[in-house]
């Protein structure tokens, strides 16, 4: 079983690669299911057929496609907790419908979707998942969380953020009510269960590989890196990068000069930034990729002969751990480069030089509010440990 999340800013291109890598798998001969987690669902437009909540086919492909609607989780899993919630915020003087909107958690809709995600994966259906849309945020930080549910109960509380003053109080009572219930905290607990079961198939390198999806532009590198970074946090593995909309070679009209100049040196920048993960340049088309026959074009072009749902690289390019006290964060790099090590902070950017090696990442917030302090080679990694800003002052 193989799991594949594409990620990526807004508009950069997700669906598409998402759509023509489940083609390419089912062409390959695998028994794929590509899932849209989008609340603004645009799998359906790409595939060129209408779709929905279950699985259908795609043509006469060997590949199934449907854009998740979570309602029957949210029933299932929260239903009776949003109700008595709601209905305590109504004897409060909330609107029905405004009432409705506080009780369902931000985030809870990407939980669901990924608790559905699980029952796909563990049933004998498909050997390929291709999923749109990875989950970001309040989910991923869900996954990554090892106390479940102390993160719930917290968030549970932090419900009015955002509220009037006036309201707050009320909340504080009223959260307080459903979640010290018996029955309720087994319904929770059912959703916790699952989620942890999750995450141990999505932090599996075997089975679930993330891809970054980007377009060489100013806008989403540094989006990017922090994704790379949260994935690597909590335990994903990233196997490829995917540039979208590169000018090919035969556009040589001189009004794009610029422009190509400038992607020529993003690209640079991405290859940089992320060595050694394989960054796959996906050429701009020269209409809008839309329709199985252009999606399994696009497939064909990108990976050639290999199954796109392969594993394209199978090193952990990123790593976060502790040792004794201090927080290290380990970057993997190619031969042993020479030099001295240089360490920069900028905000929550952290720039590595070591001979001819450059490498820019984004720090988590738990690492930005430190200082590097110093850095080794081992093990193939670059390995740079953190501290408090006070002591390197010293
Ligand atoms: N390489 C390409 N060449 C030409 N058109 C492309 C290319 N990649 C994507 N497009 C077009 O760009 C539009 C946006 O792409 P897509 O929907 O895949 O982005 P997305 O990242 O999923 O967006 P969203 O964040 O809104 O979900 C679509 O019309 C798609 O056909
Ligand atoms: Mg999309």
């Amino acid at each position: 079983m193989r799991a594949i999340l594409y990620t990526g800013k807004g508009g950069v291109g997700k669906t598409t690669l998402a759509a023509a890598t489940a083609l390419g798998a089912a062409g390959a001969g695998q028994r794929t299911l590509v899932i849209s987690t989008d609340i603004a669902h645009s799998l359906a437009d790409a595939l060129g057929q209408p779709l929905d909540n279950e699985p259908r086919q795609v043509g006469g492909e060997r590949l199934l496609a449907c854009e998740l609607d979570t309602g029957e989780e949210l029933e299932r899993y929260w239903g009776a907790i949003k109700r008595r919630i709601a209905a305590a915020l109504q004897e409060r003087g909330v609107q029905a419908p405004v009432a409705g909107e506080l009780a369902v958690l931000p985030g809870l809709d990407e939980i669901l979707a990924l608790v559905r995600i699980k029952r796909y994966l563990e049933s004998d259906e498909y050997d390929v998942l291709v999923i749109d849309s990875a989950p970001t945020g309040a989910a991923m930080r869900l996954l990554g969380a090892p106390d479940l549910q102390r993160w719930y109960t917290q968030n549970l509380l932090g419900l009015g953020k955002g509220l009037s003053r006036m309201l707050l109080p009320a909340l504080r009572n009223v959260v307080n009510l459903p979640i010290t219930e018996a029955a309720i905290q087994s319904q929770l607990q059912a959703l916790f269960d699952q989620v942890g079961a999750l995450r141990a198939l999505l932090t599996d390198a075997e089975v679930t590989s993330v891809r970054l999806v980007l377009n060489p532009d100013h806008m989403s590198l540094q989006e990017t890196q922090r994704a790379h970074t949260y994935m690597s946090l909590f335990g994903l593995s990233v196997d490829a990068v995917l540039v979208n909309r590169v000018l090919p070679a035969a556009v040589t009209d001189p009004y794009f000069g610029q422009w190509k100049a400038d992607q020529s040196r993003y690209l640079g920048l991405i290859r940089q930034t992320f060595e050694p993960l394989p960054v796959i340049e996906v050429p701009l088309r020269r209409q809008e990729v839309v329709g199985v026959p252009a999606l399994r074009e696009l497939a064909a072009e990108l990976f050639g002969e290999t199954n796109p749902a392969s594993r394209l690289s199978d090193v952990q390019t990123l790593r976060f751990f502790v040792e004794g006290e201090r927080q290290l964060l380990a970057l993997r790099v190619s031969g042993v480069p020479a030099g001295e090590v240089g360490l920069e902070k900028q905000g929550s950017l952290l720039r590595v030089r070591l001979g001819q090696l450059r490498r820019s990442i984004v720090l988590p917030d738990y690492l930005a509010g430190l200082q590097p302090a110093w850095a080794r080679l081992a093990d193939g990694e670059l390995q740079v440990a953190f501290e408090e800003p006070e002591r390197t002052n010293r």
